[in-house]
C-alpha cells in the first residue's frame, strides 16, 4: 500500500499549459484517495497533476504526441545537459537572456517585452524546427526553446504540422529555469511511464481497485488550443462518461475535472450524467483560479468548476 501525501510546495509544469491544474491542486489533491498504486493521468497535458502524486507509479497519457515527447525529454535528459542544450540553442540563434544581461542591453523594457529583439531569431529558429524530420531529443529540445520564446509560451501546430505561434514577450528567465529544474528533478525521481493515445484506446483492463484514474479532458463549454477544430465533441464527452462508468463497474476509483457552467453556458451532458448517477459525488471548487478565497460557484457569470468522484 502506498500513501498519497499532499505536499505544500506543489511542483508546476514548465509548460504553461492552458487548462493546467496547478492552481487547483490545493483543492483537488485533498479529494484524491490516500492509497494509490498506479495513478493514471489520462489527459495529462503539462503533467501538473501526475507530477505531484506520491504513489508507486504514474502513467502519463495524452493524445498530443508533442506534449508527451516533451515530458519524456524532461524525464530522460539530466538537468545539466538539458539546460546546456537549451543555452546552446539560445546562443546559436542570438536570442535574449535577460537574467544575464538585463533589459537595457537589448534596448527593451519589461513592460514592452522582448518581442522586437527576438522576432527575427525566433522565426529562423521556427523555420529550422519545422524542417526537422526526426522526432528525437533534438526535436523536442528545439520545440521547448520555441515554446519559451513563443507567444504566451503556448504550443500550437497548424494543419500542416508546423509550429505556428508568433514570438512572445519573455525569455528563459529565472522563474522559468526554476520551474524547469524543479519539475525535471521531481519527474526523474518518480517511477513513471508515458503513453500517447486517445483515451478511448487506453485500456483500463490492466487497472485494479488499488489504482486511480484522473481525467482532465478538454472542457466541452470552454475554449483551448487543443480544443480547436472540433477537438472535443458531445460524442467524446458521452464516451468518456461511459468509460468512467465502466471503471466504476470494475471498482476502479476515478476523479473527473470539469466545469458544469461557464459564462452562462451549461454542460447539460455532464449534468444529465450526474443526475443519472447519484452514486457519484460532485465537489464544487472555487471557480476563479486567481482568487484565493473559496467562493461559492456563480452559475450565471462565473464557472462552476467541479471534481466528480466515484468514491
Ligand atoms: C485540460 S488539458 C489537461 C491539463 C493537465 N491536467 C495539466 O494540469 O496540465 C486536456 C488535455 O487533453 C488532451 N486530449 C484531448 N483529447 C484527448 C483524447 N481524446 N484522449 C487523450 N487526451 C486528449 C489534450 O491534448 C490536453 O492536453
Amino acid at each position: 500500500m502506498y500513501m498519497s501525501r499532499i505536499t505544500s510546495n506543489h511542483i508546476q509544469s514548465p509548460l504553461n499549459y492552458t487548462g493546467g491544474k496547478y492552481k487547483l491542486l490545493p483543492q483537488i489533491l485533498p479529494l484524491f484517495p490516500q492509497d494509490i498504486n498506479s495513478f493514471v493521468d489520462v489527459f495529462c497535458g503539462g503533467g501538473n497533476v501526475g507530477v505531484n502524486i506520491n504513489c508507486q507509479q504514474v502513467i502519463f497519457n495524452d493524445i498530443d504526441k508533442n506534449v508527451v515527447g516533451l515530458l519524456k525529454l524532461f524525464k530522460n535528459v539530466p538537468i545539466n545537459k538539458l539546460i546546456c542544450d537549451i543555452m546552446n540553442i539560445i546562443n546559436e540563434y542570438g536570442l535574449s537572456l535577460v537574467f544575464e544581461h538585463g533589459y537595457e542591453y537589448y534596448n527593451c523594457s519589461s513592460s514592452a517585452g522582448l518581442g522586437n529583439y527576438n522576432k527575427q531569431s525566433f522565426f529562423k529558429l521556427r523555420e529550422y524546427f519545422n524542417a526537422l524530420k526526426r522526432k528525437d531529443k533534438k526535436y523536442y529540445t528545439y520545440l521547448y526553446v520555441l515554446i519559451i520564446y513563443a507567444f504566451n509560451n503556448q504550443i500550437r501546430f497548424n494543419s500542416k504540422g508546423e509550429y505556428n505561434l508568433p514570438v512572445g514577450k519573455r525569455d528563459f528567465n529565472g522563474d522559468m529555469q526554476t520551474k524547469l529544474k524543479k519539475f525535471v528533478a521531481r519527474l526523474q525521481e518518480k517511477e513513471c511511464s508515458f503513453i500517447s493515445r486517445d483515451f478511448r484506446y487506453f485500456s483500463s483492463q490492466r487497472l485494479t481497485p488499488q489504482d486511480f484514474l484522473y481525467a482532465d479532458p478538454p472542457y466541452l463549454i470552454t475554449c483551448a488550443t487543443y480544443n480547436e477544430q472540433g477537438g472535443w465533441t458531445d460524442d467524446l464527452e458521452r464516451t468518456l462518461h461511459l468509460y468512467l462508468d465502466d471503471l466504476h463497474a470494475h471498482h476502479i476509483r476515478f476523479a473527473l475535472s470539469n466545469v458544469l457552467t461557464s459564462k452562462g453556458k451549461v454542460n447539460n451532458i455532464l449534468q444529465d450524467w450526474l443526475n443519472n448517477n447519484p452514486q457519484y459525488v460532485c465537489h464544487h471548487l472555487n471557480y476563479d483560479y486567481s482568487n484565493s478565497s473559496y467562493q461559492t460557484h456563480d452559475r450565471v457569470n462565473g464557472s462552476d468548476e467541479v471534481l466528480i468522484t466515484n468514491y
